[in-house]
């Protein structure tokens, strides 16, 4: 079983697994890293870190025109439920649920989460996602370092997600040392890139990580994939 995680610029991934397609933080519109436009994206579920509009994004349409299951916190699918989203899934930090595609964790984020109409968005979260084949993926949203990512690493992960970009979330140095805390296997940075605000070398990460970690890094590009 293989398992296609794409990057569509900023914190915006595509997850195939098991014939499920999963959308992640869907900020297409006004996204000046996305190669593609949210109206060619298709989708079963969508999950969302948290409120702010670079991860909200293009839920909405999307969730209507795909007719996709929106899972994130419980005032965040409140929130899209008011706004005509049909299906929402909600969770909450620590809790996880049993998905078609696997189960699904949310993992605490050090960060924000107010929605893009100042509504309260609840907690920020991460995700900790378990295929149908037992591979474990962390997607660990917008947050800064914690030393509670050495528990989320007992787990035994293949893949982490993580951002580099500084300002709003982890830099490349505390992302560095996120990486020797939860030792996956294989590490993509996203959340950098997009505006000049967040630029950052990806190529240098890659190779400070490779060095100092026994992780793989995969700075892919905005539209390309890593298959695992
Ligand atoms: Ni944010
Ligand atoms: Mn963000």
């Amino acid at each position: 079983m293989s398992h296609k995680l794409t990057w569509y610029g900023h914190a915006t991934l595509g997850l195939e697994t098991g014939g499920h397609r999963l959308v992640i933080d869907p900020f297409f519109s006004g996204n000046p890293a996305s190669p593609v436009k949210p109206e060619s994206i298709a989708a079963d579920f969508i999950l969302i870190t948290h409120g702010h509009g670079d991860h909200v994004g293009d839920a909405v349409s999307i969730a209507k025109r795909t007719g996709a299951t929106v899972i994130s916190n419980f005032e965040i699918c409140n929130w899209l439920a008011a706004q005509g989203v049909e299906k929402t899934h909600p969770q909450h930090l620590g809790g996880g649920f049993k998905y078609p595609f696997g189960y699904l964790k949310l993992t605490l984020a050090l960060h924000g989460s107010a929605l893009p109409d100042g509504s309260y968005g609840g907690n920020p979260a991460g995700f900790l996602l378990t295929t149908a084949d037992g591979k474990k993926i962390y997607l660990a949203g917008d947050t800064g370092l914690f030393g509670d990512m050495k528990l989320i690493g007992e787990e035994g992960l293949e893949v982490a997600v993580l951002p580099i970009g500084d300002n709003f979330t982890m830099g490349p140095d505390d992302a560095l040392r996120a990486v020797k805390l939860l030792t996956p296997k294989h590490v993509i940075p996203i959340h950098y890139g997009t505006w000049g605000l967040i630029d950052q070398d990806a190529i240098g990460w890659a190779a400070q990580v490779e060095t100092q970690t026994g992780a793989k890094v995969h700075a892919i590009r905005p539209g390309e994939s890593f298959t695992f």
